[in-house]
């Protein structure tokens, strides 16, 4: 059976109040109701503190998950939550190496991958964010830089593994711009990151890894971003805070 497509919807540090999470939810549930995705897995990233809210909505066709863990099980750090505490409240997904994580957190190669270490360890699959900086791809460092993201974060990683981790290609100047990437760019790293996996893992344990494209995706951009290159579906981030346009993003990509 070849794997689902998959929207997931990250919605960051949003909305700013339990009362809107729940309106959020109201909406989302009645957009899910007029639609029944057959290839395309929705997945919704809240805020941690929310999360119970959205797995207990149990809105049929959403998936739920979480932007952040801490890579370890239990123990005296303050503040942190666990990939296991995240599982054991029904979520499915943790996204790891955002560019925002990597930028205001100083999260590195090292940090990142003793995350998904501990997110596949929990038993959630991982959404591991990669991409350059405008400057990176002005002075064509773009495959390097890919390069480098995966081979920091699959360190250690056994292949059978991979089909529970998702790679989403997210060039940092297309996060919140409104700036994308034609196509036929992200085809282009998407063979560079086909190529770098190759590197590491046989052959037919990396078809089992799906590749996203993230950054300023909409639904009228959806053809651009990801039907066109073949992806297997897309990180959304400000879309994804309206319900009609984050189903009508999973439908599209759902109908092709
Ligand atoms: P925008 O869709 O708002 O550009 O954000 C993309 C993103 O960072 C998703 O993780």
């Amino acid at each position: 059976m070849t794997q689902k497509k998959i929207v997931i919807g990250n919605m960051k540090m949003n909305p700013v109040s339990v009362v809107e999470f729940e309106r959020y939810l109201d909406m989302l549930g009645k957009e899910m109701k007029k639609n029944d995705f057959e290839k395309t897995e929705l997945v919704i990233c809240p805020p941690e503190v929310y999360l119970t809210k959205l797995v207990d909505e149990k809105i049929s066709g959403v998936k739920s998950g979480v932007q952040d863990i801490f890579w370890e099980h239990q123990g005296a750090f303050t503040g942190e939550v666990s990939a296991a505490m995240v599982k054991s409240l029904g979520a499915g997904f943790c996204i790891v190496g955002h560019s925002e994580r990597r930028k205001y957190f100083g999260e590195n190669g090292e940090i990142i991958s003793l995350k998904l270490k501990a997110i596949l360890k929990s038993g959630l699959t991982a959404v591991l964010c990669i991409g350059e900086s405008m400057e990176e791809r002005k002075r064509e460092q773009t495959s390097g830089v890919i390069k480098k993201q995966l081979k920091e974060a699959f360190d250690g990683i056994a292949p059978g593994r991979l089909e529970h981790i998702v790679v989403a290609y997210e060039p940092i100047w297309a996060v919140g711009t409104d700036k994308l990437p034609t196509s036929d760019e992200i085809l282009e790293v998407k063979i560079i990151i086909k190529k770098s996996l190759a590197e590491m893992y046989p052959a037919k344990s990396i078809e089992k890894v799906r590749l996203l494209y993230g950054g300023s995706v909409k639904s009228n951009l959806v053809e651009q971003t990801c039907l066109d290159p073949a992806m297997d579906g897309v990180l959304v981030g400000r879309e994804s805070l309206m319900p009609y346009e984050i189903v009508k993003i999973a439908k599209i990509i759902d109908g092709n």
